[in-house]
């Protein structure tokens, strides 16, 4: 089958065997099955780029379901099975009056990816309210439940990314998300711009969503319009020295401070300085409102996609001397 419809950079790569998974019984029973060579899993699909057909198995792993594991007056800690859509359990999370997810509203993706980038947006991370997740693993099919320490979270990073990496499938994850006395972070530039702007001086969780909302909206291309997968690149992290000397060159550029040895720089604004924002080759581009966003304007294919995203890096590497790395998980 095509998958065109399970990537939102829109790849029509073709997959040999695909089976949905409903049920983490069903998941056991097909990996129990030794005749295949090995498993493609398969979430939401947001933030992969695939360059060829597959020949492996494709899972596409689509268990529903939240519940309620605990609560008190102040708290509650809710499951959410993989299969659920990202941005859907965010509002269904704003409905109730859970707090601690709205930052990250409109990610697109399902939930049982998330931890594996520890998914981030204006200022707030994923590994902020996670608890634990459940994830069954590959070799054995036994479920194993992993802490906040075990999966060792990082900027767009993990153990499912390291170590843990093909070894095991998501099926659920765990948060604590706050009842009452809900602690906002609303102190990102685009956010306090967007409350002032709409003349909220005392916002409800759900106001900081709909700031939220409205800013990706203003920069990055909805999926069902424009293929992509979100940031292609990661913003890269230099060190104090090697700061000193970019600032010295380029006082202009924007930057966030990670601690005192290491220093953030936007990839957006390196890509954009080099030129390639809006810029279009082929059906593959470069967004016109976020520089870190590539797209597929149809028919692009995977290779076109990293052709242009080697000619980014190459770019940035002679003018900076920075080497970008790519964010979104490359099939090759
Ligand atoms: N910038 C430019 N040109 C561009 C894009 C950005 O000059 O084309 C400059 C902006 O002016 C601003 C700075 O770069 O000063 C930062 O831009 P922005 O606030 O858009 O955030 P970002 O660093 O480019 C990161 C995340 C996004 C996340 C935003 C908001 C990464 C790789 N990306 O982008 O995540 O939404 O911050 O928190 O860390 C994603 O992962 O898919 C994603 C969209």
């Amino acid at each position: 089958i095509s998958l065109k419809e399970y990537n939102t950079f829109g790849i029509d790569a073709k997959a040999k065997f695909f089976c949905e998974i409903n049920s983490i019984e069903g998941l056991k029973e097909i990996l129990a099955i030794k005749d295949y060579p090995d498993f493609f899993v398969l979430g939401g699909g947001s933030n992969m780029l695939i360059t060829r057909d597959l020949e492996n198995l494709v899972l596409y792993i689509n268990l529903k379901g939240i519940d309620i594991i605990w609560e008190n007056s102040d708290e509650v800690c809710i499951k959410v099975n993989a299969g659920e859509n990202w941005h859907q359990m965010v509002l269904w999370t704003l409905d109730q009056n859970y707090g601690g997810l709205e930052n990250l509203s409109l990610i697109p993706g399902n939930t049982g990816t998330a931890p594996i980038q520890n998914i981030g947006a204006y200022g707030v991370e994923l590994k902020d309210t996670f608890v634990s997740c459940d994830a069954l693993e590959i070799a054995t099919q036994k479920l194993k439940t992993f802490t906040k320490e075990e999966c060792q979270f990082g900027y767009r990073d993990s153990y499912f990314k390291n170590e843990g990496l093909g070894k095991y499938i998501i099926t659920s994850v765990n948060f604590k998300l706050s009842k009452r006395n809900h602690n906002l972070h609303v102190g990102y530039g685009a956010i306090v711009s967007e409350l002032q702007n709409n003349g909220i001086t005392d916002p409800s969780i759900r106001d900081v969503s709909n700031a939220v909302i409205a800013i990706r909206k203003s920069k990055l291309p909805d999926p069902k319009e424009l293929g992509n997968g979100g940031s292609f690149f990661k913003n890269p992290v230099i060190s104090k020295q090697e700061f000193d000397k970019f600032t010295k060159i380029y006082p202009d550029a924007p930057f966030y401070k990670v601690s005192e040895k290491e220093f953030k720089i936007p990839a957006g604004w390196l890509i954009e300085q080099c030129g390639f924002k809006g810029k279009r080759f082929g059906d593959a581009g470069v967004h016109k409102h976020q520089a870190l966003v590539l797209v597929n304007y149809g028919n692009a294919s995977g290779k076109e996609i990293i052709d242009l995203a080697e000619k980014i890096i190459e770019s940035v590497l002679e003018r900076f001397g920075i080497r970008i790395t790519p964010e979104v998980n490359i099939i090759k």
